[in-house]
């Protein structure tokens, strides 16, 4: 038996099968844009470990910055004995946010951010109603569960939402959802189900992930911005995927005209290293009593080092740019294998920056979703040497998260891949 085979028999046996693997083999080494498997066998990453490697796998200053956090000390909690670099970082992201006077607390997933968002503003607000939209992820929490706007697979079968948390359509007017209409149902959800003097938190990803890369309208964002302020609600941005030049700005509420309150961050914060955090308002932040937020391993030394590196390759090598152009190229391309005649039926193409995904459709021309065409070309990418995700409310979209760093030659490969990837089978 080969080797990843042997691997695979070994995960089934030892592993739920819960945590659903995409790829069939296992990693061996991973450098920048590319990883090998067990077998020696080379693949171009454009998942990024899900927009976590945007300054690539093991960029060598957050490799150095990490090990020589380790020879200092690797953990104390934070609540026990603090330490610098959680300072540092939070000094960083505090001036970075796009918040006036903001502070920084920090985590160690994604999940854990945007739960301990909506405790921050249950805290600040004194009310404990959330609404999130629908295709959002928040997480696999209990809480940020039913914040995610997806039921299968994410929800077992039979979960009850938990109380407090409401659901409002997003505007994706090419799948029949206009601005107004979401607006609108947000206006029924306070006529029916809460009042808005009742709601502690609007949450949204500037930038749906999970969801299918649908872009926030702008001029949604700045009607929900003006509600919340009418009503004294928390408006949370969740940058988890979006954040830290993945759309070309380090956060994707700077292409917005907006303050968000809260901010939850994670993945290419730490660049491999698990870390996460919220940032927000100093007058929010400051909400939670002593005692009331915090985790053991809630900004791990390590991941705090190694994140202060990231923020700092990001601009020195210029990752808000790189992440504009390899944006472009990647939406030229796809255009590209649109026109073709011998691929399958490309319907809308979309990209903020490097976040940049498309849909497969039944007919050309048209919209509706073909989900069953997707596990095919994943498949073909694969065998070609290339590792792509899915996504979608609709299940039909592929997204592309390629590392920042990707070298040229990468990038035109992993693309010319793709298109082969396409090809009607
Ligand atoms: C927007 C968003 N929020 C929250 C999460 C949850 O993050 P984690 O998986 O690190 O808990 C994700 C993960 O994909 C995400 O994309």
């Amino acid at each position: 038996m080969n080797k990843n085979a042997d691997m695979l028999k070994r995960r089934e046996a030892a592993v739920p099968r819960g945590v659903a693997t995409a790829s069939p083999f296992f990693v061996d080494r991973a450098e920048n844009g590319k990883l090998w498997d067990i077998e020696g066998n080379e693949y171009i990453d454009f998942a990024a470990g899900i927009a976590v490697t945007n300054t690539g796998h093991r960029h060598p200053k957050v490799m150095a910055a990490a090990a020589a956090q380790a020879e200092r000390f690797t953990h104390t909690a934070f609540q026990v004995v603090a330490y610098d670099v959680y300072v540092e970082l939070a000094e960083k992201l505090n001036q970075l946010a796009p918040i006036d006077h903001a502070k920084t607390i920090l985590f160690t997933t994604g999940a854990e951010a945007t739960e301990n968002a909506v405790k921050i503003a249950r805290a600040h607000t004194g009310r404990q109603n959330v609404i999130t939209f629908n295709g959002a992820f928040h997480g696999r929490t209990q809480l940020t569960m039913a914040m995610t706007g997806k039921a299968a697979p994410y929800r077992p079968k039979g979960t009850p939402i938990v109380p407090g948390v409401f659901h409002v359509p997003f505007p994706i007017p090419h799948h029949g959802v206009s601005e107004e209409d979401a607006l609108h149902a947000l206006q029924t959800v306070f006529k029916v189900e809460v009042g808005p003097e009742d709601v502690a938190a609007i949450v949204i990803e500037p930038v749906q992930g999970e969801g299918g890369f649908y872009q926030t309208p702008k001029s949604f964002m700045k009607q929900l911005r003006e509600i919340c302020d009418l009503h004294g609600i928390c408006l949370v941005c969740d940058e988890v995927q979006t954040g830290f030049a993945r759309t070309g700005k380090i956060f994707a509420t700077e292409h917005y005209d907006i303050e968000p309150d809260l901010i939850p961050v994670a993945k290419a914060l730490g660049g491999g290293f698990p870390i996460s955090g919220v940032i927000g308002k100093a007058e929010i932040m400051d909400s939670p009593m002593p005692g009331g937020l915090g985790g053991t391993y809630a900004g791990n030394p390590m991941a705090c080092a190694a994140a202060l590196a990231v923020l700092e390759v990001i601009e020195e090598e210029n990752l808000c740019q790189q992440s504009v152009s390899i944006g472009q190229q990647m939406v030229e391309a796809i255009e590209g294998f649109k026109l073709a005649n011998d691929t399958l039926p490309i319907g809308d193409i979309r990209g903020l920056g490097a976040m940049v995904a498309f849909e497969l459709v039944k007919t050309r021309g048209e919209h509706t979703p073909d989900p069953e065409a997707i596990a095919g070309v994943i498949a073909r990418a694969r065998d070609l040497g290339l590792i792509l995700l899915p996504c979608g409310y609709y299940g039909n979209t592929i997204r592309l998260l390629a590392p920042l760093t990707i070298d040229q030659v990468d990038l035109d490969a992993g693309l010319a891949k793709l298109g082969e990837s396409l090809k009607q089978p």
